[in-house]
């Protein structure tokens, strides 16, 4: 089938590849011709495990165009996704006016039938309010449909998260779409969960607070941990153990990041406040986590004693996650600014990137980074941290607090080799 991308960020490049993937032929426009001009020659403007040799391959065989523009007809494309970013407004609300340009610039070039697919995350009547303006625009209403196909890829393993998702989730107005959204996506093997266009649209919302809810629980349960004296550690592993709870999103830590979850609450909770429900769970969510790093701040304030004496740092990890480049929202570059806000001198490693943050010096080698510093904090649960060399670790540093923000180092051994060990929630 020929298929139309429009929005090429995380998720645009990554459905483009899985298209491919799927033997698809597929056009990928974007409005940032810069992007486009380096997509084709052969550099994958973000980093995402695996993503890059498979764009390579599929521009090779073919099967990937780019473009800065849309065509008349697109190409013949049956199917056009829009994976435009949807970003938060002051208000919380999300931004759709790139949403928006996109639908008034597609409906002048929709020549024969053809099944608009929003991929990109948008507040609940989003995709009625698609087929309405198209309508009002002029096009032909036997010459489109829309469907609502929320993506719940995870950066880091984006590419193994669309090929093998948990579900596909589609919203449809008709049979038609359903059923050609089907066949885009013949070749994966999952269950589908076919509804409306805005229950399809509110699961996105609803899947992305629900996780959020679970790390600021956890988190929650870190303090009163801290508190009475128990391991909000064991105490997880333990409450992992009822199929009831599982074991994912329920790690204490220095709160959730990312271009998704912080905005995602924030729009479902504007949705709700400005129809008149109150939604305190979700504000709470939103509380815990927006003070979840001056927590970690404190803690570590208090185990150092005297500040004067104690106030290099070093920060391990910058983006928001492990195996992206992606800083959105990141809980690490956060904690580099109020360090430093609160007199702290930090020393920054990050495997991937380097982001500009006022009075936080970079380094391009990990073990560079302790010389001098008091405390060495894990800020992002890079796999390479948990493979460190942690006797070489205690003699760079000048002092021997070690600060996991993220619970998950071995204890034990970081304790051989001389740290004192904080974390989260772990007396
Ligand atoms: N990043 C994730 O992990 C993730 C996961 C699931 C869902 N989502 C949702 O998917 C959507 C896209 O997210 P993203 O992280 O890929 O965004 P992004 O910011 O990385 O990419 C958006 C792309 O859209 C392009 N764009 C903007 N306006 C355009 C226009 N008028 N015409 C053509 N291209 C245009 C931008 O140049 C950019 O390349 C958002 O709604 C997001 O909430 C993201």
């Amino acid at each position: 089938m020929n298929i139309g991308i429009i929005g090429l960020g995380y998720v645009g490049l990554t459905t483009a590849a899985v298209l491919a993937e799927l033997n698809h032929h597929v056009i990928c426009v974007d409005n940032d011709s810069g992007k486009i001009g380096r997509l084709r020659q052969g550099i994958v403007p973000i980093y995402e495990p695996g993503l890059e040799e498979c764009i390579t391959r599929h521009c090779q065989d073919g099967r990937l165009l780019f473009s800065d523009r849309m065509e008349d007809g697109f190409g013949g494309c049956q199917v056009i996704f829009i994976t435009v970013g949807t970003p938060p407004l002051d208000n919380g609300s999300p931004d759709l006016s790139a949403l928006s340009a996109v639908i008034i610039e597609l409906a002048n070039r929709i020549r024969s039938f053809t099944l608009i697919v929003i991929k990109s995350t948008v507040p609940p009547g989003t995709c009625e309010w698609v087929a309405k303006t198209l309508l009002d625009i002029g096009v032909d209403p036997t010459q489109y449909d829309v469907a609502s196909n929320p993506e719940f890829l995870r950066e880091g393993t984006a590419l193994h998260d669309m090929l093998h998702p948990d579900r596909i989730v589609i919203g449809v107005r008709t049979e038609r779409a359903a059923s050609l959204l089907r066949e885009v996506y013949t070749g994966i093997d999952t269950i589908y969960t076919v509804t409306s266009l805005s229950a399809s649209e509110m699961i996105k919302y609803a899947s992305n607070a629900f996780l959020a809810a679970k790390i600021s629980f956890v988190n929650e349960l870190s303090r009163v941990c801290d508190a009475l004296g128990v391991d909000v550690a064991e105490v997880s592993a333990g409450m992992s153990q009822d199929v009831r709870i599982g074991p994912h999103f329920l790690q204490a830590g220095l709160g959730y990041g990312g271009s998704c979850f912080p905005k995602d609450v924030g729009a479902l909770y504007h949705a709700a406040v400005s129809r008149g429900v109150a939604m305190p769970i979700l504000r709470a969510v939103k509380e815990i986590n927006d003070t979840q790093v001056d927590w970690c701040i404190d803690k570590l304030s208090e185990s150092f004693g005297d500040f004067e004496e104690h106030r290099q740092v070093a920060v391990w990890g910058a983006t928001f996650k492990p195996d992206t480049d992606d800083i959105r929202e990141s809980r690490a570059v956060l904690l580099m600014k109020k360090l430093t806000e609160s007199g702290y001198q930090v020393h920054a490693y990050d495997p991937l990137v380097k982001p500009e943050v006022p009075h936080v010096w970079w380094f391009n080698d990990m073990y560079d980074a302790l010389v001098h510093c008091d405390a060495l904090i894990i800020a992002t649960e890079w796999s390479l941290f948990q493979d460190v060399d942690w006797s070489e670790v205690t003699k760079r540093m000048k002092g021997n607090l070690l600060f996991d923000g993220r619970n998950f180092i071995d204890r034990k051994k970081a304790e051989e080799a001389g740290l004192r060990y904080l974390g989260v929630g772990r007396p």
